[in-house]
């Protein structure tokens, strides 16, 4: 057996209501004036409320930072830092988003140590103690609530990682109640996000390891089993709460067997046209896979067998019906499925490429190598039919 690490968050507590009961959470972490990290739009339907409201209950008044911005800027995470500081918080919870969470993990780590932003960014640049952490979310996609990973958009049109064990929290609160208004159309994205989490760690080239497999298989069941009633029946519990934690799961695959080609080539859409993340990887999936086929056959004929029961045929037939199950699953859904229809303009087509190249840290565990032309290739297949 290929020797392998897996890392993962000491406690991970899946229960409908369990956001409800964070002070008790607080208390056992040594918490005494926890920071809240969230957005505003969770704020405007009311969803973070009641957990303030509980918290303020059980003696664990917290201190609330609500101006996360999606694909959080430098700026955001600054914010939320200086606001903990000034306030002499000693715990972070978040509820929202993978924008929220990863808010949420560096400035964990800005507030228990002494290390600046910048200083953070790479591969175990973080040093010392973090403040304790929870982390709630409120989407289905990222898994960011296991995964020891911090995405932060340091320019106009890039994202840079924190990566560190350290990111990960001391405990994961998976409440499905929290998901239940999230809107059909972010619902799709985010659990698309999930399958590809999923699908790319159990074709992960080089830290593909049996556990991250398990995890990988269970999430794609659990997803793909729920995506539809969670897009067209939101508030459908169990349906929310096997999206949830299917999320999760996928979570725990890729952050120990990373991601590959569909997110290289998908941040650069994410970069340049503020598409959405999830969307991004909705948008290049379909025909990455089928890049993939002369070397990921075999594996992705065993995914098949987990998306399509009951599919049939060789390895070849299986894994084709993989794309096929794919495209059939991102139409019911509701999310556009070429470029063209996303509005990427076909000129931009050659620098989104170059773009894409740039990400060999997520190429390399791709299982087949992408090269430029391969790239245009990928893109110029996901534009559409006319490309
Ligand atoms: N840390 C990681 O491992 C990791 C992995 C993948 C992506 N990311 C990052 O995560 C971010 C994307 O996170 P996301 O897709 O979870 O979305 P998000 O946190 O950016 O939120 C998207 C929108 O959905 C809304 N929303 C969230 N939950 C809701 C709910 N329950 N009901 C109604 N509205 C709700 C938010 O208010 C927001 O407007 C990106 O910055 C991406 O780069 C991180
Ligand atoms: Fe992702």
């Amino acid at each position: 057996m290929q020797p392998f690490v897996f890392n993962t968050v000491p406690q991970l507590i899946c229960e409908s209501g369990s956001a409800l009961a964070l002070a008790e959470r607080c208390r056992r972490l040594g918490i005494d004036k926890p920071l809240l990290v969230t957005d505003p739009g969770l704020m405007a339907i009311g969803l973070v409320q009641p957990v303030l409201a509980a918290l303020d209950a059980g003696g664990m008044p917290a201190i609330l930072f609500d101006q996360v911005r999606e694909d959080p800027p430098e700026a955001t995470v600054e914010a939320a830092a200086a606001a903990g500081r000034e306030t002499g918080v000693d715990g972070v919870i978040a509820v929202g988003g993978g924008s929220s969470m990863d808010v949420a993990k560096v400035v964990a780590v800005l507030l228990g140590g002494s290390q600046p932003l910048s200083a953070l960014y790479g591969v175990d640049q973080v040093e010392g103690a973090r403040l304790p952490m929870i982390l709630v979310p409120t989407t289905a996609g990222t898994g960011s609530e296991v995964t020891p990973v911090a995405v932060i958009t340091t320019g106009e049109t890039t994202k840079a990682g924190v990566s560190s064990a350290l990111l990960l929290p001391d405990v994961a609160v998976l409440d499905p109640d929290l998901t239940l208004g999230l809107p059909p159309g972010v619902t799709a994205m985010t659990g698309v996000d999930a399958m590809v989490h999923a699908i790319e760690a159990y074709t992960s080239k080089v830290k593909k390891n049996p556990i991250s497999d398990n995890l990988a298989r269970e999430a794609l069941r659990l997803l793909g089993a729920n995506i539809r009633t969670a897009v067209h029946s939101g508030s459908d519990r169990e349906a929310r709460a096997g999206m949830l934690l299917g999320a999760c799961l996928a979570g725990q695959a890729f952050a120990n067997a990373p991601v590959a080609a569909v997110h290289a080539l998908a941040y650069p859409l994410g970069g340049h046209y503020h598409i959405p993340h999830g969307l991004t990887n909705s948008l290049v999936l379909p025909s990455v896979l089928a890049f993939n086929m002369p070397d990921a056959a075999p594996l992705y004929a065993e995914l098949a067998e987990i998306l399509v029961p009951g599919v049939s045929g060789g390895v070849e037939a299986r894994a084709a019906a993989l794309v096929v199950a794919i495209r059939a699953l991102i139409d019911d859904v509701n999310l556009p499925a070429t470029l063209q229809a996303a509005g990427v303009p076909e000129q931009d087509l050659p620098m989104l490429a170059e773009d894409a190249m740039l990400q060999q840290r997520l190429l390399v565990n791709n299982p087949r190598e992408v090269v430029l032309a391969d790239a245009l290739d990928i893109y110029r297949a996901a534009y559409g039919a006319t490309a």
